[in-house]
Order: C-alpha cells, then structure tokens, then sequence
C-alpha cells in the first residue's frame, strides 16, 4: 500500500511496510526487503567503521542506532557478519517454522558465538516494540527503547539510557522521523555539543532543517561529497516516478542513481564544530573506498 509520509521532509510516496517492522523477529522484514536488494547498512558501515575510529580512540561511550529495528547496523558493527550472512540467516528456510521464542533463543546464540566486538555498548531507539524485544533479547542492542520522539517527549527511562551516547547512527530512517525526533534525543544527552552523528538521508528528503537543529547544540553537518550509498530497489513503478520528480524538484539529477531504479542516500556526518574546524570530513573518510554508486 503506498504510504504518503505525513511527517516527510517532501512529499515522497515510499512503500508502507509497517507490517514487516513490527513482527516478533526479522524474518518477515529481510524476506521483504532482501527481494528490493536493501543494502544500506551494508553500504553505510565502511563510513561508520570510519567515523567509530575518529571518534572513539579509547571511548567507550556507546552507540546508538536511531531507528534500528531488529539492530541491523549494530549486528554489523559487532559481528564477523556481513548484510549478506545476516539476510541468509534470517531467510533460511530451514529456520522458516520455527516459532518466534525459539528463533529469537537461536539466533542469540548465533550471534553471540561470531561476536567481534564484544566492548562497544549498543543502543537502539525505534517505534516498533517487537523489534525492539528482538534486538535487546539477541543481544545484538545493550539496550533498546520503543518510543516515538516525533509524537511526543522521550520517558525518563529513555532519556537515562542515552544520556552518554557518543556517537548516533542512522539508516533509513529520516522521513520517518526529522528535527523533532534529533532534538528530543539531543536533549537527553549529558553533553549534547560533543555528539557525533553519522545518518544516511535518502536524496528524496531534505535534511536541511535536521541540520539547523543539531547546529542549535553547537555541531556542524557536513554531506559526504562525491559519493551516493544504494539503500534498495524501488518496489514499484509509484516508488520511481514519486522519488524522480521529488529529486529533481531538489535541483539534483537522478541520472545514473534513481533513473535507474535505485533509492540513492547522502550521508551526512555532524561533529562538535572545534572539531569540523580542525580535521576536514575527506580526511576523516580518507581510508573508505568509494565504489557505492
Ligand atoms: C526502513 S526501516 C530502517 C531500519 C534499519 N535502520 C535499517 O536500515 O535496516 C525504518 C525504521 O524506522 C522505524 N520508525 C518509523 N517511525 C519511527 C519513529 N517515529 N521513531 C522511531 N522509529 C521509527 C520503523 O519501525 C523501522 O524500523
């Protein structure tokens, strides 16, 4: 069913696939998306893996994953596992009929014996409780709120538990949710103008106000110049007009990215501004191949 994103940035009609963000476990959602080719997690860690080593020599702060569902980039980010061995995993049909209890049982199991980084504090903030349940009893998230920061103030639990994030990452989740939710999440944290934040914006939304926002904390966002990162597929050909017209009446041009089939995301990462000032975003990046186009 199309979706006409009320809080997006422009007016894009992306695919609902509400159902697949709030079943108990993520088979559904990787049996959906892995047929669109979703990929940006995937594309998305080298940048991350990047800005993780800039901002935290000796930081043990943790991270939280805004949006996350089922903790996919946290998944990444700890284990010897790619997006391919996750989705196989989670599309394997030999784990097809298990019940919910019993694959989630199995798959902290899983997890835990591919654990590459077993000293990084994972977070995770998302809207959908079952998937939230997920990621916390796999282990893949330290810890995990179900709340919604676009309808309303975080509870205090929520607001504790990130109030020592160091460094926030997101992927697909801006149109979902924008200013409101960074401000909101911003304002829990101990020292919100030492926040690093890396969030991959698909080129149909506007981030600009999201940027503006976090520059009220003192922080400076900064687009990944030269590069796009391939979030999936489109579902269907409302998806291609729709993210056509809405990047081109952005002023960019979709030849090569959404003109042919694709969701394309800039990332834009926002450091303190002493920061910015001193070390340019290229230099940060300097070791991340390009080759995600
Ligand atoms: C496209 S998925 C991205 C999931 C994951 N980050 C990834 O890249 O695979 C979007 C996620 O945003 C969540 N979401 C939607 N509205 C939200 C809101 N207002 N606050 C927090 N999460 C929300 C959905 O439940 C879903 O898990």
């Amino acid at each position: 069913m199309p979706l006409l994103d009320d809080n997006a940035l422009t007016g894009s009609i992306k695919t609902d696939f509400t159902d697949i963000y709030t079943q108990p476990d993520p088979r559904a959602y990787f049996g959906a998306l892995a047929g669109l080719e979703y990929q940006i997690p995937q594309r998305a860690l080298p940048v991350v893996e990047a800005v993780l080593a800039a901002r935290s020599a000796g930081d043990p702060r943790p991270v939280l994953d805004l949006c996350c569902s089922y903790g996919i980039n946290a998944a990444l980010l700890r284990h010897r596992l790619d997006l391919d061995d996750i989705t196989a995993r989670a599309t394997d049909p030999d784990l097809a009929d298990l019940p919910a209890d019993e694959l989630i049982e199995a798959d902290r199991v899983f997890y835990a014996e591919r654990l590459r980084r077993p000293d990084l504090p994972t977070l995770g903030l998302d809207v959908s409780a079952p998937a939230i349940d997920y990621a916390r009893r796999t282990g893949l998230l330290t810890d995990g709120w179900a709340e919604d920061l676009e309808a309303g103030d975080p509870s205090p639990e929520l607001a504790a538990g990130v109030a020592r994030t160091g460094l926030v990452v997101c992927t697909g989740g801006v149109g979902y949710i924008g200013h409101r939710t960074f401000e909101r999440l911003l304002r829990c944290m101990d020292d919100p103008g030492d926040a690093w934040l890396v969030v991959f914006v698909l080129r149909v939304f506007d981030y600009a106000d999201v940027a503006a926002a976090l520059a009220e904390f003192g922080l400076v966002t900064e687009r990944v110049e030269g590069e796009t990162f391939v979030q999936r597929r489109f579902a269907d050909d409302g998806e291609f007009r729709a993210a056509n017209a809405d990047v081109a009446r952005r002023g960019l041009d979709p030849t090569g990215r959404e003109a042919d089939g694709w969701y394309h995301a800039d990332c834009f990462v926002t450091r303190p501004a002493a920061v910015a000032a001193t070390t340019p975003l290229p230099d940060l990046l300097a070791g991340v191949g390009a080759g995600n186009r």
